[in-house]
């Protein structure tokens, strides 16, 4: 991307060497181009208010306080999945009235504390939660709008791990299960079922799972409305893929323009929750190597980052391309199993990978597209630190959140007090 570039042979974010944030605070460290953020944001506010699709941003893509304030500074609103996830929302100073709520197991405690502070919407994933939520609404006396998260049933081309629209999976409504529950409270004096939600998938590059499931949603919407009810939202959720080396991804005019056509005709409101696509490219992972370890056929690099503090490989077989901060004039391509010092085999990063130098040890290198689900799927396994964010703006360097270092990890551990 053009705010992560090379100048000089030196990889920059904006207008910093990454090796001078490095010389600074050590490797690993998460790194975030502000500018490419809102960048990011721009642009698919351009593609979608022009059809007056609100645009939820789904914190669990990168959670930061300071990325959320971005978040709240670009009038975008939210999309939640945790009480964790609310609190950091309320600390960036987002209105309530622009959370929306999702999850298919939030705690009796996670929706006493969304009816309490007026989150505009919750999206309910059973029949299950739709009665506690409506008990819940009596005894607060609040009113609770609701969207019924549908299991629309398409099929979808992403790693399966990463679907949550197919068949099977544990995620939301059958279709036969909508129609019902819309009748049995239609008249509850708090509960209101605002509408209808989804949520089909990631990392998805094409429009066809999106015009199928829409369709599915509006043949609802039909029946719904025949009974005499009305649809007030369709929250069409999140997926939009991003070019992580392999030239697909699914463009915010295009999926916008898409949606617009697919729903066209539909009187109510709609809403998406993109993560992945306003932030994945917006950060980079720099690490440093510690050995070129000889082997047969290609050598190791082995890194001081490892797959407890960027998890998508092990857990995706994920690609992020990998680069060296410092390109040589030498342009000779040499190999490499890139991987981690974590005491698992599936802490490995890629194998037989090209680079475009030869890299010895005290090198650094950087995977790129890891602003999205990387930092915030860290832990601290082998007893390691959850490793630093930093946000870059121009030429400001900001650190974002502190390591959180295994002395203080053992700081927990230290008091071991019976409970009374
Ligand atoms: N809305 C709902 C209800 C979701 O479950 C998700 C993601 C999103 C929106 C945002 O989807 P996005 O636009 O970011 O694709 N850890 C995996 C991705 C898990 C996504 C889970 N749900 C990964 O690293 O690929």
């Amino acid at each position: 991307s053009d705010h992560i570039h090379y100048q000089d042979h030196q990889l920059h974010i904006e207008s910093l060497p990454l090796s001078i944030i490095a010389d600074r605070i050590g490797t690993p460290f998460y790194c975030y181009s502000e500018a490419k953020f809102l960048q990011n944001i721009y642009r698919c506010q351009a593609a979608f208010q022009r059809f007056d699709i609100a645009i939820y941003y789904a914190v669990k893509a990168n959670s930061n306080l300071s990325i959320l304030r971005l978040v709240q500074q670009a009038g975008l609103g939210v999309d939640l999945v945790s009480g964790g996830e609310m609190l950091r929302a309320h600390a960036a100073g987002i209105a309530p009235e622009r959370m929306i709520f999702s999850g298919v197991g939030k705690t009796r405690q996670e929706l006493c504390a969304a009816i309490e502070s007026a989150v505009g919407q919750i999206n309910v994933e059973s029949q299950e939660e739709l009665v506690l939520l409506a008990s819940l609404s009596e005894q607060f006396t609040r009113p609770v709008s609701v969207a019924l998260r549908v299991n629309p049933a398409v099929s979808v081309d992403t790693h399966r791990h990463i679907t949550t629209g197919s068949k099977g999976n544990k995620f939301g409504l059958s279709m036969e299960q909508v129609v019902p529950l819309y009748q049995r409270y239609a008249d509850h004096p708090y509960l209101n079922i605002a509408g209808l939600a989804m949520h089909i998938g990631s990392q998805i590059c094409t429009v066809e799972p999106y015009t199928n499931a829409i369709h599915k949603l509006l043949e609802l919407v039909t029946v719904i409305e025949a009974d005499g009810h009305t649809v007030e939202v369709l929250d069409l959720g999140g997926g939009f893929g991003i070019d992580y080396g392999d030239e697909q991804s699914l463009d915010f005019e295009v999926i916008a323009q898409t949606i617009a056509s697919s729903v066209a005709g539909f009187e109510g409101r709609v809403c998406v929750e993109p993560g992945r696509s306003l932030v994945g490219d917006a950060g980079v992972l720099v690490s440093e190597i510690s050995y070129v370890k000889a082997a047969d056929p290609c050598p190791f690099m082995i890194l001081d980052a490892a797959m407890n503090d960027l998890m998508r490989p092990a857990l995706y077989q994920a690609d992020h391309p990998i680069v060296p901060l410092q390109t040589n004039l030498s342009d000779s391509v040499r190999r490499y199993d890139v991987v981690g010092p974590v005491c698992e085999s599936t802490d490995t990063f890629a194998r037989d990978y090209p680079m475009d130098a030869e890299l010895v040890a005290g090198d650094r290198v950087a995977f790129l597209c890891t602003g999205a689900y990387c930092a915030v799927m860290s832990s601290a396994y082998n007893s390691r630190s959850i490793i630093p964010e930093v946000l870059v703006s121009g030429s400001e360097i900001r650190l974002i959140r502190k390591a959180v270092t295994p002395s203080m990890l053992l700081e927990y551990e230290s008091q071991t007090d019976a409970l009374d």
